[in-house]
């Protein structure tokens, strides 16, 4: 084999220019991506007009970027990698409650509330009773578990998308079960709602004939001393867009009852159960 570049031996002459002192990981991640990278090039014969495209992308996509926006999560989202990495790093037993991906709008220590207290301030959308109890994977009780939870209001934005719109905290809470390892809040039926979609990203799901909605969905962190953490939602069965999630974070699993509650203390009334396994 020559010792300079070829098509052929792209890979190899590319991985044999590492350093005998590099990272082992680093090593390896680096290797199989080069490898991978090569092969993708190869694979659709990749043209300079298409290279260039390709640069000029992620460049675009950098740019947008600050603080407020992450347009390569965006990008790693859409393209289902997000969820992917997701995946791999949260294998449970089933029956335990799934993951799914996090997303942009989660805020660390929103105001702790007392069970059934209602979260949503704006005194917008369709009111909904969430309850249900946090088991281990026998269905006992876990008692200390703390819910944390947030969603959209009705218009679709969550309340750090518009300061000075929405009130502080809105629809958001952390709830602490009790030795019944009950739960139980008022919030709204939440709605669909379009990622941002006016940078490279909105534009790349333009051209390929995607939309930018996720279905409507609550999210959740629940964790517990001895248990592994859970980083979900639930989402409303209904929603047109819910064999469609623009970043692929639907699960069976996680699709919850939202079922009319006449005699409730809100519209709608959403039952869920998160079973944890240990740590
Ligand atoms: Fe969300």
């Amino acid at each position: 084999m020559s010792q300079y570049f070829s098509e052929e031996n792209s890979v190899e002459t590319v991985n044999a220019r590492m350093g005998p002192a590099t990272d082992p990981r680093v090593a390896e991640v680096m290797t199989c991506l080069v490898k991978h990278l090569h092969a993708f090039a190869k694979e659709i014969n990749l043209t300079q007009a298409e290279w260039e495209f390709g640069i000029d992308f992620l460049t675009k996509v950098g740019k947008i970027c600050s603080d407020e926006r992450q347009e390569f999560i965006l990008l790693s989202d859409t393209l289902g990698l997000s969820m992917l990495v997701d995946a791999i790093n949260n294998r449970r037993p089933s029956g335990a409650t799934e993951n799914t991906v996090l997303g942009p709008f989660h805020v660390a220590n929103a105001p702790v509330r007392q069970m059934g207290d209602v979260i949503t301030l704006d005194g917008k959308g369709e009111t909904c009773l969430f309850e249900g109890m946090v088991t281990d994977l026998d269905g006992n009780p876990v008692a200390g578990a703390t819910i944390d939870v947030w969603s959209d209001n009705a218009d679709g934005f969550y309340d750090v998308q518009q300061p000075g719109i929405q009130p502080k905290w809105n629809n958001r809470g952390i709830f602490v079960t009790g030795e019944d390892g009950r739960y139980s809040f008022i919030g709204i039926k939440p709605v669909s709602y379009p990622i941002p979609d006016d940078g490279p990203v909105g534009k790349m799901l333009e051209h390929l004939g995607r939309h930018p909605y996720r279905p409507a969905h609550m999210h959740y962190i629940v964790t517990a001393p001895g248990f592994q953490t859970v980083v979900t939602h639930t989402f409303v069965g209904d929603d047109q867009y819910i064999s469609s999630d623009a970043v692929f974070g639907v699960k069976d699993t996680l699709v919850a009852p939202f079922e009319k509650a006449p005699n409730g203390p809100a519209v709608w009334r959403s039952p869920f159960n998160f079973k944890l396994n240990a740590a």
